[in-house]
């Protein structure tokens, strides 16, 4: 969240890539956009009025080999600079026109940018998968780099010594950089870091873009905290290039075996040597690495239902009338209640990919109303697409009344 003036804030989506303009005084919502990025992780308005904000873009066309990832073809990481004016004048769409100021480059990602500081003469950002602070004084220009700790997630400046503070989240402490020369001078540790366990160790592995071919990414860049940037990328989990899937949720993947949207992976520690090994390129992928981030992903917690999360709980007699219907419609065969609501089984719905791949493992529907695309390719909008537009199961003949009680019933899941 940002102040853009002194009554309206502009308010980002912490997955994917929504701004909305927020009139505080009148209490109102003014202006949506959908960009085609995701994980905006800062923003702050410079002196030129303009909104710059951190964040990452995911290709669906481009594919995870390590060609287009070298290019940034794949995922790129970026800064973006878009005219206050034009955003709280609700602007469309194209007229927003933003500037993209690029991070890295070929040989040298920039893996997960996070908190940005704009100074008169430098844009200055954290790198929170590289652990590094990326130092940007013109546009077009590589940026210059730091080395700082383990995820640094906060930079704030003190303007008479022209020095900067970045707080490193995994690593306890705080590094100081002279802007002056763009170079490091103090590291101040916050206390003794306790010792790392496995969870420990994953959640580091987890959120390091050291770990892919050349830096551009981590698990994070996609499973943004663990859950998703609601993107479609071309990892290859399908053995083939050409078919984008979406980024499913890690929250409560645990119990949603078998994993992958074509159910091939049995083992989950087997599904996360695959993400290592064909979407991050990862160097080395020792089994104490695939252990450890097994046992952070095993930690996240399942999505409560939107409902939940905005503290009204689910109606106990609609809930009760709609699970009749959800049981009658023989919903359950395939999104079991008792196994997070999927099953561990492939069946074919009437939907293809290109490559004609028609069976798919039913996606786990506890907290599917925190997704806005649904299905293996995000064809479906909204759970009401699901059952209305393409009459999910495969033309299931459902009355009106059934379609409202199952929507009420899936979106308190
Ligand atoms: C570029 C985006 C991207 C990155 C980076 C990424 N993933 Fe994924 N992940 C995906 C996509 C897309 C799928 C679905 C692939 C499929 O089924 O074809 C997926 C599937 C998974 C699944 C299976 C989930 C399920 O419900 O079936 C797990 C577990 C997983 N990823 C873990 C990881 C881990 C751990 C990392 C880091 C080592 C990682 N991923 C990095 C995009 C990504
Ligand atoms: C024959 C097995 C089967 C039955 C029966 C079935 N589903 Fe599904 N469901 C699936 C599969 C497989 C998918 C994924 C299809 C895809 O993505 O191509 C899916 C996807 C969904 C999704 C989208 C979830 C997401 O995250 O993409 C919703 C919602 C859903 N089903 C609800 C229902 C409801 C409600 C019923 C009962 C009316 C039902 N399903 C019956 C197998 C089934």
């Amino acid at each position: 969240m940002a102040f853009v003036d002194s009554t309206r804030v502009v308010v980002a989506d912490s997955f994917g890539g929504r701004l909305a303009v927020v009139d505080c005084v009148a209490g109102s919502k003014t202006a949506e956009y959908r960009l085609p990025i995701h994980n905006v992780r800062d923003m702050t308005v410079g002196n030129d009025e303009r909104l710059y904000l951190t964040c990452q873009r995911l290709n669906p066309k481009g594919y995870a080999d390590r060609e287009d990832i070298h290019w940034g073809i794949f995922m790129e990481n970026e800064i973006l600079a878009v005219d206050v004016a034009l955003l709280i004048g609700g602007a469309g769409q194209r007229a927003l026109n933003p500037e993209r100021i690029a991070l890295g480059g070929p040989g040298e990602g920039a893996g997960d940018p996070e908190a940005v500081l704009v100074t008169p003469e430098k844009l200055v950002v954290t790198l929170a998968g590289t652990g590094e602070l990326a130092i940007v004084e013109r546009v077009g220009v590589r940026e210059s780099r730091v080395a700082t700790g383990g995820r640094p997630l906060d930079v704030i400046q003190d303007e008479v010594s022209n020095r900067v503070f970045v707080v490193n989240s995994l690593s306890d402490s705080v590094s100081i950089v002279d802007l002056n020369g763009n170079r490091l001078i103090d590291t101040i540790s916050l206390g003794p870091s306790p010792p790392s366990g496995m969870v420990e160790r994953g959640e580091a592995a987890f959120f390091s873009a050291k770990l892919s071919h050349e830096s551009w990414m981590s698990c994070h860049s996609c499973h943004t905290d663990g859950h998703t940037n609601n993107g479609l990328a071309d990892t290859l989990g399908d053995g083939d290039f050409g078919d984008a899937k979406r980024v499913p949720t890690l929250r409560g993947v645990w119990s949603t075996g078998p994993w992958a949207w074509n159910g091939s992976q049995h083992q989950l520690h087997g599904q996360i040597q695959k993400s290592l090994t064909s979407t991050l390129h990862a160097a080395e992928i020792g089994d104490e690495l695939v252990t450890d981030l097994t046992a952070y992903v095993t930690k996240l917690e399942r999505p409560p239902s939107v409902a939940v999360a905005r503290g009204a709980g689910p109606h106990p007699t609609i809930e009760y009338q709609s699970r009749e219907v959800f049981e009658a419609a023989g919903c359950s065969a395939c999104h079991n209640g008792f196994t997070s609501y999927t099953t561990d089984d492939v069946f074919d719905v009437g939907l293809r990919d290109d490559h004609g791949n028609s069976r798919f493992n039913p996606p786990s529907l506890s907290g599917v109303s925190q997704r806005d695309r649904l299905f293996h390719d995000g064809r479906a909008n909204s759970i009401e697409d699901v059952l209305i537009r393409f009459e999910h199961p495969k033309g299931a003949a459902l009355s009106e009344a059934e379609r409202k009680s199952l929507v009420e019933f899936l979106q308190a899941l």
